[in-house]
């Protein structure tokens, strides 16, 4: 399968890390290069970086930065980079296990940890992509929200390589992802580097399209899978699942297990971030409504496991998809 061309999104020298900065895309293929924890959780919260895997990679290798620079940072630099952002589990787990092994075998345990990481959440893509793409080898037209490819997980990502790997597509539809617009500008960005066949839709028309049958399937990632199998992912994925479930069409979620939370019960007890009111006022820097207007800007939306026909991951896929099915993963 063809990859995302050169800058890879994350690259790690053992001294510096280097982040294709994902704000810019896709007009400009610009490289940040960070050398410590809080130019890493700068660029996780401006979502330089972003995805919920690459969120994890990036902060495992922030905090490597920070131990190796100053071992004395250790514990300031794992709390202001585990609280960059929420909703991803993997950010919090992966900062944990470098975290662990600073405290077990010094600055050299931690790089060799962070570097576990990024290797697992690789390995992880070509794993998810194999069982997806034979989950859905009739799928021709594909839907899809945010962006789940390379610029997002690691390798070649979660529900954008199953996509990818899809024997037959005809066309994939991109959902825009109001409102920091991840589906315009970085889906848009890997499909077309992918060569594949694809059109962008604003996503109020995405449920209608359903509905149509212009959809064989919605393939989408996730942020955090609660324990009973409950999905948080991009907010505006609940009424994807909705309208796939009143339509009969397969609704797929795509995602490693490192995004799997055992520790949450459920989708009520998934934190969702809620952003800055500017990104819905504006687009581009252009300002859309009234400068004062009062915003609701939550990140993710919950879909609930009863909407979900299957959970693919690197292990294998739960189908149904419910606490048995996702504890079986884990096992
Ligand atoms: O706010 P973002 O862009 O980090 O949100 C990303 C998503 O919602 C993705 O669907 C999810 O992280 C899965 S990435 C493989």
């Amino acid at each position: 399968m063809p990859q995302l061309a050169a800058p890879p999104p994350i690259a790690w020298d053992g001294r510096e890390l280097r982040l294709l900065d994902q704000t810019l895309l896709p007009a400009r293929e610009e490289v940040l290069v960070l050398r410590d924890a809080a130019g890493v959780a700068d660029a996780i919260r401006r979502l330089a970086v972003r995805g919920a895997p690459n969120i994890g990679v990036a902060a495992a290798y922030g905090l490597a930065l920070a131990v190796t620079d100053d071992p004395e940072s250790l514990e300031s630099s794992w709390a202001l980079l585990r609280r960059a952002r929420p909703t991803a589990v993997n950010l919090a787990r992966a900062v944990d296990r470098v975290r662990d092994a600073a405290l077990a075998g010094g600055a050299a345990a931690a790089r060799a940890e962070a570097e576990a990481i990024h290797a697992e959440e690789d390995a992880a893509s070509d794993a998810i992509a194999a069982h997806g793409a034979s989950l859905l080898a009739a799928v021709r037209r594909p839907l899809t929200i945010c962006n789940t490819g390379a610029l997002a997980a690691g390798g070649r990502g979660s529900a954008l390589a199953v996509i990818a790997a899809l024997p037959a597509v005809e066309q994939v539809l991109a959902c825009e992802t109001r409102p920091l617009l991840q589906g315009s500008r970085l889906t848009v960005y890997e499909l077309r580097r992918l060569g594949l066949p694809h059109a962008l839709v604003v996503d109020g028309a995405a449920p209608g399209l359903i509905r149509r049958g212009e959809i064989d399937a919605v393939v989408v990632g996730c942020d955090r899978v609660a324990a009973n199998g409950d999905v948080a992912n991009k907010v505006g994925t609940y009424p994807l699942a909705l309208a796939a479930a009143a339509a009969g069409i397969p609704f797929v979620v795509a995602g490693p297990t490192s995004s799997i939370d055992a520790a949450t019960p459920d989708g009520a007890a998934i934190p969702i971030e809620e952003r800055d009111a500017e990104e819905v006022r504006r687009a581009g820097g252009a300002l859309l409504t009234l400068p004062d207007t009062p915003v609701r800007n939550p990140a993710f939306d919950v879909t609930p496991a009863a909407l979900i026909t299957a959970l693919v991951t690197e292990r294998g896929v739960a189908r149904p998809v419910d606490g048995e099915s996702v504890a079986e993963l884990l096992r």
